[in-house]
């Protein structure tokens, strides 16, 4: 519910993608939900120049083409509108923090008291250090009443060097439990539900371990290419994009022990400790710990596509990877010999997000005389689209013969909850704003995370030889990744 302390908000990236496609949506159905706390104001910042009317003019055109919750009735919006501003500035330059103060300190008058403070860094991340030093110099990060907290973006550096700079700039201005370190997929409902599946329920975490489980496959999927992100992209690759954050916290969520409670520090300490558990990469045998592709041309949904080095932005000999799939192993008792393969990729034959369980087969089989059919039971947490938890199980075919065939037992969040689930922003706005870190990366997390992929990135970046393009755009990325998988015995799921 909503509470009645005032509380601001300050973007600071106000004329960005994020802003327009997530940040305002968000905000906008946490309000038409009642649960943002009010009395609010949000303060743009950027550094076009725009009136406060023409900023609302534009969440407005946001909302109506993002939210959620459709549309916005012309009293609540005028409601909500009034306690949306803009202030344009760079955040680069001190000069612009006092002016911030004053219009902060001028919305809060007019609430009647000092408000407690989120600023929020959606700005290109050679900002997030300018802007955490000069909030730190216009004395806008102490709490003298009420709190002050920061949420920082995606991406958290390019490397283990550079996150350890911006940990060590946010520490010497804010607390640590101030800061709020946002990885979106750790908002959305089926990740959430990770834990509750495995802690909520008795009969999944004895078999949660290396004496039943033959190996773990997590794929994020995309269909679409960089769209007109290709600058970005550049710099990072799928490696640094998707897999350093998004899909090794879903690797913590599926291995880690179970936490005293569900609150911050605990959840937070056993991520830790599976991080620490991954088997370091051996550079010298790389190729049987990683491979990577880029995209060439292609179809995508029955259109033809360029491939990602004709795309705006992109070198045309960009060596910059589309595709990564990984093999890491977690050496702790519970997972000691399990592998887990994790693949992510732009332009690929879907666009799905999914986590599958392999259990090991039966320890001894006796209708080996009648035709094998069933596959071995599987797991799957389907995180998008079509949210939801599947478990194959073997069954009889109907017939006069024993024949053994793979069933499927599903619970399918659409059916059961009806509509969309919630964005994952709603979520991790309301969580900052009430404070709590769960499902936050801290800060010694990501660093960790960095350390893990420092070989593949330095082995890679030295590395000039990258064959690319190597796939095909609309296909399940490059051959060598089930060479990869094979070399074990496997072969990756088509979902
Ligand atoms: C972002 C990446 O973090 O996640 C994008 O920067 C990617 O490249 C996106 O497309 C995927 O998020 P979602 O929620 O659409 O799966």
């Amino acid at each position: 519910m909503a509470t009645e302390e005032p509380f601001s908000l300050i973007i600071f990236g106000a004329s960005g993608d994020l802003t327009k496609r997530k940040l305002m949506p968000a905000l906008w159905s946490l309000y038409a939900a009642r649960v943002l706390p009010e009395p609010f104001a949000i303060v743009a910042v950027a550094r076009t120049g725009m009136s406060h009317d023409e900023f609302r003019r534009r969440v407005r055109e946001a909302i109506v083409e993002f939210a959620r919750i459709q549309p916005p009735s012309d009293l609540v919006w005028e409601r909500f509108a009034s306690a949306l501003f803009y202030l344009s500035g760079d955040p680069n330059d001190l000069a612009l923090y006092p002016k911030l103060d004053r219009l902060l300190a001028e919305t809060e008058a007019a609430r009647g008291r000092h408000a407690n403070r989120l600023f929020y860094c959606a700005t290109p991340p050679s900002l997030y250090e300018p802007i955490v030093r000069n909030l730190g110099a216009a004395a806008l990060a102490g709490e003298p009443s009420g709190w002050t907290r920061i949420v920082v973006e995606k991406p958290f550096g390019r490397d283990l060097e550079s996150a350890r700079a911006l940990n060590r700039q946010l520490a010497a201005v804010f607390r640590e439990e101030q800061v709020y370190r946002i990885d979106h997929y750790l908002g959305k409902e089926t990740v959430q539900n990770i834990l509750v599946f495995r802690f909520a329920n008795g009969i999944f975490e004895p078999l949660w371990n290396r004496n039943h489980v033959a190996q773990v496959q997590i794929t994020v999927a995309e269909s679409l290419g960089v769209e007109t992100r290709g600058a970005y992209y550049e710099e990072s690759g799928a490696l640094r994009d998707m897999l350093q954050n998004h899909m090794l916290q879903l690797l913590c969520l599926i291995a880690m022990e179970s936490p005293v409670t569900f609150d911050a520090a605990p959840v937070r300490d056993e991520k830790n400790k599976v991080l620490a558990a991954i088997r370091p990469i051996d550079p010298a045998k790389l190729d049987e710990a990683a491979v990577r592709g880029q995209y060439g041309p292609g179809f995508a949904e029955g259109k033809r596509v360029p491939g990602y080095r004709e795309e705006k932005g992109v070198a045309p000999d960009s060596r910059t990877e589309t595709y990564v799939a990984l093999r890491l192993l977690v050496d702790n008792w519970r997972w000691a010999g399990v592998p887990f393969y994790l693949r992510t990729g732009k332009r690929l034959a879907k666009r799905v997000s999914e986590i599958a369980i392999q259990f090991r087969r039966t320890p001894h089989m006796i209708f080996r005389r009648h035709p094998a059919g069933a596959d071995s039971n599987t797991l799957v947490i389907r995180i998008q689209p079509d949210e939801g938890i599947g478990l194959t199980v073997a069954a009889k075919t109907p017939g006069p013969e024993l024949k053994l065939g793979s069933v499927g037992l599903d619970f399918r969040y659409g059916d059961v909850y009806g509509g969309q689930p919630p964005e994952a922003y709603e979520r991790l706005l309301l969580d900052a704003i009430h404070g709590d870190a769960t499902l936050y990366a801290r800060g010694d997390w990501v660093e960790q995370a960095w350390a893990i992929l420092a070989p593949v990135l330095g082995a890679w970046a030295q590395d000039p030889t990258a064959p690319f393009p190597n796939y095909e755009a609309g296909t399940w990325g490059p051959g060598d990744a089930d060479a990869f998988i094979a070399r074990d015995g496997g072969a990756w799921r088509q979902p």
